[in-house]
């Protein structure tokens, strides 16, 4: 588990995978992006674990990403609760989510998933804290393969 070596010029993150916006009613915002962009959903799920349903509307290679509280006691319902609607976090795309995490943990960062962990469309996902990110709600997403 190291940190990724600092004369590499690769990058980890490969792509700018969604963002993730939180939302009261889901089929509002889904008809806001439709009528008012032309933009339509691509997939919806429903992540039991996370306590949300999701929307993801194609935006070229990315997607923004829906999110709406299945349960009061989810993250994303917290989230509305304190922050109101609005940006939750940025996803990331990157080749290897183990790989992604051991940098962040060796360069000190905090963990909100200790280990990757299934995301929605058969994706392996991690989340980093915002604090040690400057503010940002991070996840490292890993496409399925
Ligand atoms: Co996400």
């Amino acid at each position: 588990m190291t940190r990724r070596d600092p004369s590499d010029p690769v990058s980890l993150l490969t792509e700018l995978d969604h963002v993730g916006i939180a939302v009261h009613d889901l089929e509002a915002a889904i008809a806001y992006y439709r009528d008012t962009y032309g933009a339509t959903v691509t997939h919806r799920e429903r992540i039991e674990l996370d306590g949300v349903e999701e929307a993801l509307i194609a935006v070229a290679d990315s997607y923004i990403q829906l999110l709406c509280p299945t349960r009061p006691d989810s993250p994303v319902a917290r989230f509305l609760e304190r922050r109101g609607e609005g940006l939750h976090h940025v996803g990331y795309r990157v080749d290897d989510c183990a790989t992604a995490l051991a940098s962040v943990r060796a360069g000190g960062g905090a963990l909100i998933d200790e280990a990757p962990r299934p995301g929605s469309r058969g994706t392996t996902v991690a989340f980093v804290h915002p604090k040690g990110a400057f503010g940002t709600l991070i996840e490292l997403v890993q496409e399925p393969s």
